[in-house]
């Protein structure tokens, strides 16, 4: 049977929804997954998915709320199914920003014991000024997300759910 693949995402302004997306999109195209797309504050019942991949924005240290309350919702059903889970995002790929991204989303996962994912990831942020609000808007814009690493997390992903026959 096909296997149903959730991917919810938590955005404030759409970037991390541009991933959950684009991993969405991968499931499907080169997995053949059947895949649904929420945004994580609507998630009501996970009950008919295999695969439940939850990404959200860091912001002043925390992994949106939409994301840390998605798992802490479902944590009884989540410990039985298996899970994914990314962050973003630093400015820049510097290993030294990533690190204290995936410190800040390894913090909000310290919140669930019991679910331990599959996968963990930390991908580049990115922020356009102009959907922010004074002062934020003032900000210098940025774009450190690498698609072609948030496509190979999407496979890696998606062979650990369907492994290949030998
Ligand atoms: C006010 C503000 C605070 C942020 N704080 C963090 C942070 O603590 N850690 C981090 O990795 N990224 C941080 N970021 C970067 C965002 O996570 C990044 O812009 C992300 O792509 C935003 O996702 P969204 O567009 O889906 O809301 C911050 C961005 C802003 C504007």
């Amino acid at each position: 049977m096909t296997p149903n693949v959730l991917v919810a995402y938590a955005s404030k302004h759409g970037t991390t929804r541009e991933v959950a997306e684009s991993i969405a999109g991968t499931l499907r195209e080169f997995s053949r997954l059947a895949v649904q797309i929420e945004d994580a504050a609507l998630v009501h019942d996970i009950s008919r998915y295999d695969l439940v991949v939850v990404g959200g924005g860091l912001y002043m240290g925390k992994w949106h709320a939409d994301a840390r309350h998605l798992l802490q919702r479902h944590r009884h059903e989540l410990a039985g199914k298996r899970l994914a889970v990314f962050a973003m995002g630093p400015d820049s790929l510097e290993e030294s920003k990533v690190a204290e991204s995936r410190k800040q989303l390894e913090r909000a996962l310290a919140a669930t014991p019991e679910l331990e994912p599959i996968a963990v990831v930390i991908f580049g942020g990115a922020l356009t000024p102009e959907t922010w609000r004074f002062p934020f808007n003032r900000l210098p814009a940025f774009d450190a997300r690498d698609w072609d690493a948030v496509h190979g997390w999407a496979e890696e992903i998606a062979a650990k759910l369907t492994p290949v026959a030998a």
